[in-house]
């Protein structure tokens, strides 16, 4: 079985439709990439299956149930998390509160040593659990908005856009350590502009066009395919 299994997913915005019957699955363990222009829809897939935005038509199973009907924060309870496209922190609170923001959900006792962890994968935050987020710089946001996203000890993650308006050496760093989340079997659906980046981290890729999965093929392939090339590679 799938853990995610997305079949003719319709999702529109006040009669103009973004995502216009999609295919999408993924298996425990996978890394898959999700490329596409601006406004090809990839956010808005992310938001429907995570109960932000709701769903036209189609079915969306995780682990083989329906989720359609599920409110976002039991979604999260249950294993889905997000990295958002722009953070989406709270500027005003620290590092530290951002993170724990993550766990807000969840009634064990292991949160305090997760939060350690976060700080071993990401030794920046702890040099700055007591600076407001907001004072940070794109990179480091970013760094939060994962660790936040970790802290619920998700099963799906879902990372919008995690390379964008940020410098060459930083994207290099946030890639780093989403192959060390990667390397603990997490499974992760990649949504990228910076294609090229995104193929060559994950096993498989899909690409959207207008609202529609356009190819889908073993990443290896997708970056020798001439479309993908001359559309979204620059060659
Ligand atoms: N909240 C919204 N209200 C109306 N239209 C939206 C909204 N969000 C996105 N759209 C539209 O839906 C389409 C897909 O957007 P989006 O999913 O954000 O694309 P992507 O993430 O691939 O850039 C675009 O045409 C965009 O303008
Ligand atoms: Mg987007």
């Amino acid at each position: 079985m799938n853990l995610l299994e997305i079949s003719d997913l319709h999702v529109s915005y006040d009669g103009i439709k973004a995502v216009r019957g999609i295919d999408l699955s993924l298996e425990e363990g996978e890394i898959v990439s999700l490329i596409g222009a601006n406004g090809a829809g990839k956010s808005t897939t992310l938001k429907a299956v995570c109960g932000i935005t709701p769903v036209h038509s189609g079915s969306i199973l995780f682990e083989g149930e329906d989720i359609r009907s599920i409110p976002p924060h039991m979604l999260v309870k249950r294993g889905i998390s997000l990295v958002p496209e722009g953070r989406g922190l709270f500027g005003r609170s620290t590092v530290e509160e951002n993170l724990k923001m993550g766990a807000y959900s969840r009634r064990d006792k292991g949160i305090a040593d997760d939060l350690e962890k976060i700080y071993a994968l990401f030794p920046r935050l702890l040099e700055r659990r007591s600076q407001a987020a907001g004072t940070l710089s794109g990179g480091e946001q970013q760094m939060v908005s994962l660790g936040r996203a970790l802290m619920a000890r998700p099963r799906l993650l879902f990372l919008d856009e995690p390379s964008m308006g940020l410098a060459p050496i930083m994207v290099q760093k946030i890639f780093e350590i989403i192959r060390t989340v990667a390397s603990t079997g997490m499974t992760i659906l990649l949504v990228e502009q910076n294609a090229k980046i995104a193929l060559s981290m994950s096993q498989r890729g899909y690409v959207m066009e207008s609202g529609k999965i356009t190819l889908s093929d073993a990443s290896s392939a997708l970056l020798e395919n001439p479309q993908v090339k001359a559309a979204y590679l620059g060659q």
